[in-house]
């Protein structure tokens, strides 16, 4: 018939809104054309009267809660044509809760052993405009967003791979559901965190130092870090602490063994005899090369050994 639609000639303010789960809303529908019939919105609710010899309608809504609203305002001109324009509605609803926990584990963790944590969210809407964001302590570890679309509330579970360190005991993990709903939503983005989550993290005795004073009286220092605190053991004798003073049988060879049930170190703690005069330290140069030497002598004929007569070694 050769008209222009009459669609673009109805103006809807606001174009579109984002409403909240229970929001009150009004849009204005108008005009400009003076030759119509009448104008109106229909909805769900059965929309407003249709109205004639006006420009505006407006659509009012005290308490929407229709996940799937579509308001349509409409025209009827004079030839019963009847173009007409949808509003979109965003309708959101911020989580009933957010949890962390640890999948398929209690208790301490191990360090360098994978768990995976996951964050719970409850009745969530839309699905689409949903940020799920990680974070230790306040460091942001992932953020994950979803293309599944969904008008009406969902519940989402999101999980996390992590292989804590030692470093990680006591650490504090969070996860937080954030609607970000456009330039015409909230801001700041509504948003709602969980309740942290702290691990503790295990780990195996480590040795420290190697501490050795020649002397009348020393002092071994087996002292290893680990989580739980381990339990020491001198050789034979049952001391349990990391601290050992082998009373008078110096010279000699002392090892400690820390342990725990995550795993056990050794150490040997060799004392020698007291140094005599300012010359020793000379003495014990030459004596740890040569030592070394011998080693690297053994090593050699060993190696050569196992790699037969042919080869180039
Ligand atoms: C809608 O129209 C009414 C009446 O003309 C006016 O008072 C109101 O401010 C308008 N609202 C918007 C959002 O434009
Ligand atoms: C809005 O409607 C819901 C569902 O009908 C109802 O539970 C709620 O109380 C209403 N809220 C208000 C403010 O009227
Ligand atoms: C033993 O070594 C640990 C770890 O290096 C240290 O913290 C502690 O003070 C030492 N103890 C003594 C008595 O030297």
């Amino acid at each position: 018939l050769g008209r222009p639609t009459h669609a673009s000639s109805l103006v809807l303010n606001p174009p579109r809104v984002v409403l909240r789960y229970g929001d009150s809303v009004s849009v204005n529908c108008s005009t400009s054309s003076t030759d119509h019939e009448g104008i109106g919105w229909e909805d769900t609710f059965g929309g407003t009267s249709f109205e004639q010899d006006v420009n505006i309608v407006t659509w009012t809504v005290d308490n929407l809660t229709d996940w799937t609203i579509e308001p349509t305002c409409y025209i009827t001109l004079i030839d019963s044509k009847q173009p007409s324009k949808v509003l979109p509605v965003i309708l959101y609803n911020t989580p009933d809760s957010v949890s962390i926990s640890v999948l398929r584990h209690s208790g301490p963790m191990v360090e360098g052993t994978q768990y995976q944590l996951q964050c719970d969210i409850q009745n969530i809407a839309p699905l689409q405009n949903l940020v799920v964001k990680w974070y230790k302590g306040n460091e942001p570890l992932d953020n994950v967003t979803y293309s599944t679309v969904s008008k009406t509330p969902v519940d989402v579970s999101n999980t996390l791979m992590i292989s804590p360190s030692r470093d990680d005991d006591g650490a504090q993990y969070r996860c937080r559901a954030e609607l970000d709903l456009g330039p015409e939503g909230p801001q700041p983005h509504p948003t709602v965190t969980s309740e942290p989550l702290s691990i503790t993290v295990h780990c195996k005795p480590e040795a420290e130092t190697l501490d050795i004073r020649v002397g009348e009286e020393i002092t071994l220092n087996c002292t290893a870090t680990g989580k739980p605190t381990p339990l020491y053991s001198w050789q034979s004798s049952h001391v349990q602490e990391a601290l050992f003073t082998p009373a008078s049988k110096l010279p000699g060879t002392y090892t400690c063994t820390a342990s725990s049930q995550i795993g056990k170190i050794s150490k040997t703690f060799t004392v020698n005899p007291k140094p005599i005069g300012g010359r020793t330290t000379f003495w014990v140069i030459i004596g740890s090369g040569l030592g070394l030497t011998f080693v690297v002598v053994i090593v050699y004929v060993v190696v050569k050994q196992r790699a037969g007569p042919n080869s180039i070694i």
